[in-house]
């Protein structure tokens, strides 16, 4: 195997803010990224921002800045956050970075010598939001499909790629290197594209039309195709044609993408790269899209799930846990922070978090927080370290296929084993019998842990480095490797084990995320709302909200109680009577009421408000300027449900 690896991610819009979407894919290429490190690799990896065409040109327009100033805003929010998701790149490409225009004009020039660029007249259905040209087989109703709009029938003339011609070698490339494209899914849906002739790529846009690009080096009036300038980034990243990392990297080059954009990268780039005579990349790994409630996240549903609100309620690696955990490497995920906490509660708090504190806390107690030389071992002491030491081949070989859920569920079979273990070993009572067995039990489970620890490094660094630290042993970022991992007995503790507070604790119940801004990102942040809003009240679910029993009512009559200040004595219509006592005196007069329809709460515990029974409770609304009763917008039958 080669000792370099080159891993990147998508170069992400700027159009909006980092979502759960982004953060997945570039913490799936981190924890790859740790991965080749942990194995010895000397790895690079990239990640950036693609700034420019017309989605950009638009969204600017949007916050009345300038594209530059607003592409340097956004691309410093994606460039902020990576290092708060713990994130290990080593290079960040901007589109609009010098070195890559210039690149970009070089291969454009490389691809154009070639004969493969010609201009001409064409009429086609263009969509703006993927700034591309669709044929009617792909759109579904007549439609976008990812943006659900008809495309607009442009006639332009414009700069094309000959992409047909390298329609046969790229067929041939696939199926003489079956895991060019993985999961074998997206390879199967690529040759599936393959089997119809392919058109060729128009690769400019007039700038009578769009002038955020890179011109064009052989006619200043175009720009350049936003992908035939973003899809570049991988190479001009490495200095392409001349740089030293680029001769070092280019070979071994993987990309991590999700499915939405399959096409560009297993068609377009192979072909591009051919044409200006670049060998293809080795590996292309797509990955399937994170769904919030079944569905799409989507900025107008107002359903985007931000990475650093759920960071920052439930902590940094429980998140990263969770994506990786939970997703399997090029299936379709449903995102849920009931299943998010759920996760930490269970793996992380549970089985992790209980095991490391027991195990400290038992070599702090029995041995001073040294680990003693171990006795004679045991049967039972051979198979947990046979577990843990095929452990690391098993999560090696399943690191390599990118089966990231899987290589956790490796490491989780062994901190089960450890634990069960210690259940068997019953360290607490060879503490009062028998001292050199107790010594090699403990050996035994600090050797395992060390182990653990190793192996989440690339998952969870900061808490695998605290357990490293925990364990008096040297942090994996600095000088671990998978291969020392396997040295069963050799690295023991610099310093004295003591007791440390939990690697994970608990999450009792859900927290509201906060709302989404907004449909664009604004350069300040909205002012509060008039009269300021109470916090959200943590998550209930479908059933729970199904529990209530919420019915239209008709006052009938309406009494002032005595002594009462706000209370009021409802008698209310429900197809039955029955008193419930409402807080809406000095807001509506008694004799206001009557005849009202109401909402009202029908199964709610009786409660007894200065001595009258009340079955049931009003709903209304309060703000700064008032109360306001909630009532149905027109007569409703009195009983009936509402849901
Ligand atoms: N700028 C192009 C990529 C050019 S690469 C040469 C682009 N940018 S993007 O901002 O739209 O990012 C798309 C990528 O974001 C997806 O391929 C994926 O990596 C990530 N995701 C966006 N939404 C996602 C989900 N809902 N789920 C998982 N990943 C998703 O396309």
């Amino acid at each position: 195997m080669s000792e370099n690896y080159y891993i990147t991610t998508p170069i992400y819009y700027v159009n909006a803010e980092p979502h759960i979407g982004h953060a997945y894919t570039t913490i799936v290429a981190d924890v790859l990224n740790r991965f080749h490190h942990l194995s010895g690799r000397k790895t690079l990896f990239l990640t950036g921002t693609d700034e420019h065409g017309d989605k950009i040109a638009a969204a600017a327009a949007a916050c009345d800045e300038s594209p530059k100033a607003y592409v340097d805003r956004i691309s410093r929010m994606f460039r902020d956050l990576w290092p708060r998701l713990n994130i290990s790149h080593n290079r960040f490409i901007r589109t609009t970075d010098e070195i890559h225009q210039e690149t970009v004009q070089y291969i454009l020039n490389r691809v154009n010598e070639r004969g493969d660029i010609y201009f001409s007249e064409y009429e086609g259905l263009y969509c703006f939001g993927c700034e591309r040209f669709y044929t009617e087989r792909e759109l579904v109703d007549g439609k976008c499909p990812d943006h659900q709009k008809a495309p607009e029938v442009i006639k332009e003339a414009n700069y094309f790629f000959r992409m047909s011609n390298y329609q046969d070698w790229l067929i041939d490339h696939i199926h003489r290197h079956p895991d060019f494209i993985r999961p074998q899914r997206y390879r199967n849906e690529v040759l599936s594209f393959l089997s119809e002739p392919l058109e060729d790529l128009c690769i400019s846009r007039p700038k009578s039309r769009l002038t955020w690009g890179i011109t064009l080096p052989f006619d200043d009036n175009f720009v350049t195709y936003v992908w035939f300038d973003a899809l570049i980034n991988y190479v001009s990243a490495l200095g392409y044609p001349d740089g030293e990392d680029f001769h070092a990297f280019w070979p071994v080059a993987q990309h991590v993408i999700a499915k939405d954009i399959l096409k560009p990268h297993g068609i377009y780039w192979p072909c591009m790269l051919k044409s200006a005579g670049i060998d293809p990349y080795q590996h292309l790994n797509v990955h399937g899209y994170w769904n919030v409630n079944e569905g799409k996240m989507s900025k107008s549903v107002g359903n985007v799930v931000r990475p650093l609100d759920l960071v920052d309620i439930h902590g940094l690696d429980g998140f990263r846990y969770f994506l990786l955990r939970e997703m399997v490497f090029g299936l379709d995920s449903e995102f849920s922070e009931q299943a998010l906490i759920a996760r930490i509660n269970s793996d992380l708090a549970n089985d992790l978090g209980n095991l490391v504190s027991r195990s400290l806390t038992m070599i702090h107690k029995y041995f001073q927080g040294e680990i003693p030389p171990p006795g004679p071992s045991e049967e039972a002491d051979d198979a947990l370290k046979q577990s843990a030491l095929n452990g690391i081949d098993t999560y090696q070989t399943l690191m390599e296929k990118l089966a990231l859920h899987k290589a956790l569920m490796v490491v989780w079979e062994v901190i089960s084993k450890v634990n069960k273990y210690i259940d068997a070993t019953a360290p607490w009572v060879l503490a009062k019998s028998d001292q050199e067995r107790l010594s090699t039990v403990i050996n035994h489970i600090f050797d395992t842990l060390r182990i653990v620890g190793g192996l989440l490094w690339p998952f969870i660094p900061e808490s695998a480095e605290k357990l490293q630290s925990q364990l008096g042993l040297a942090v994996t970022g600095k000088s671990v490797t998978l291969e020392g991992l396997r040295d069963w007995g050799g690295e023991r503790p610099q310093q004295k084990i003591t007791k440390a507070p939990a690697l994970f604790p608990r999450i009792e119940q859900p927290t509201q995320l906060p709302k989404e801004k907004g449909p664009s990102p604004q350069p300040e942040p909205s002012p509060p709302e008039k009269g300021g809003r109470k916090a959200q009240k943590p998550l209930i679910s479908l059933e729970d909200f199904q529990r209530m029993d919420l019915r239209v009512a008709t006052i009938r009559k309406a009494e002032p109680i005595s002594g009462s200040k706000k209370l009021v004595k409802l008698t209310v219509d429900m197809g039955e009577l029955r008193t419930v006592v409402a807080g809406v005196k000095g807001h509506y007069a008694e004799g206001d009421l009557t005849g009202r329809q109401v909402l009202v709460v029908a199964n709610l515990q009786p409660v007894t408000l200065m001595g009258i029974e009340s079955f049931g409770m009003v709903l209304a609304a309060e703000d700064a300027s008032g109360f306001h009763l909630l009532v149905p917008d027109s007569e409703a039958e009195p009983g009936s449900t509402v849901s």
